[in-house]
């Protein structure tokens, strides 16, 4: 049975096209999202739904805050949950949910860069919150370093503590600070791969990106929004800027991460870049 038709039997009333067809699920946790038509009935969903996918608590996701990307939740049923577990892949993230995000549906991309990285790589991870992407990277790929630049605390504090639960805290360097400065302050020149999981501004982020990479080049993973059918704009825009920064280019491939809205989707590209 589908969580709507589930909801729609329990709450007689609730008009069915504006009943959600899933909620997120994270370590013991249902997170939802509910249209502005239905907030009179949150309480009553939220325990229908605590009971359809028998989680601890159930959170309505109100929105996402600041660069850090600080989630706005609102307990709805259930016992207030803040610290979860949860594993993916052989990888084990913790992480307190009502202050930091975790998106489920990048866990592909997580696996992917995991496996396009060689064993001895030095890789930087600019935006690295709680090691969404240095942790697969360090346990799957055998790099010799992942440099995690995290500029909120609390995700720093978290990105430490997953190192050392996967055992790779020997390859995992937790830097505090804002990735346009620690990494050409201290990473220039290092980086055989730089990760940038970040939207909204990433291209801010290109010029200390680039200083990372060795004087051979490396490969850049540069994430950001685009309008469907509007990505050729952004990689021309990419491209660019990295050109401008004295960088000579080539697109490897660009993908579709996940759908981000009506009109937009999350996506990844993947370019090498050497120094003119
Ligand atoms: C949405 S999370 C993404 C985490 C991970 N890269 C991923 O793609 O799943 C973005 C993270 O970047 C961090 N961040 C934002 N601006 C930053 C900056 N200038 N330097 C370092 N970290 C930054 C935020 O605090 C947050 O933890």
């Amino acid at each position: 049975m589908e969580l709507r038709d589930f909801l729609e039997a329990r709450i007689p009333g609730a008009p069915r096209r504006l009943l959600p067809a899933r909620a997120k699920r994270i370590g013991g946790v249902a997170l939802l999202r509910l249209r502005p038509e239905l907030e009179e009935l949150g309480r009553e969903l939220a325990e229908a739904v605590k009971e359809f996918y028998r989680v601890r608590a159930v959170y309505l996701i109100r929105g996402v805050e600041g660069v850090e990307r600080m989630p706005r939740l609102e307990l709805l049923a259930g016992e207030p949950v803040t610290e979860i577990v949860h594993r993916e892949y052989g990888c084990v993230y913790k992480l307190d949910l009502t202050r930091l995000m975790f998106c489920l549906g990048n866990s592909f991309e997580r696996m992917r860069i995991a496996g396009l990285t060689s064993r001895g790589e030095v890789v930087v991870d600019m935006f690295a919150g709680v090691g969404q992407f240095t942790i697969p990277i360090a346990v799957l790929g055998e790099p010799e370093k992942v440099y995690a630049i995290e500029i909120n605390p609390v995700a720093h504090r978290y990105l430490l503590e997953n190192a050392g639960l996967n055992g790779v805290e020997d390859r995992v360097e937790a830097l505090l600070g804002d990735c346009r400065e620690v990494a050409s302050e201290r990473l220039a020149g290092a980086a055989d791969r730089v990760v940038m999981g970040y939207f909204g501004g990433t291209i801010e982020a290109l010029p200390a990106a680039l200083s990372t990479l060795k004087p051979e080049g490396g490969l850049i993973h540069f994430h950001e929004l685009a309008r469907r059918g509007g990505e050729e704009d952004l990689i021309s825009k990419i491209m660019r800027n990295a050109i401008k920064c004295g960088f000579q280019v080539r697109l490897i491939s660009w993908r579709t991460v996940k759908s981000y809205s009506r009109t937009k989707n999350h996506v990844v590209v993947d370019f090498l870049a050497a120094k003119e």
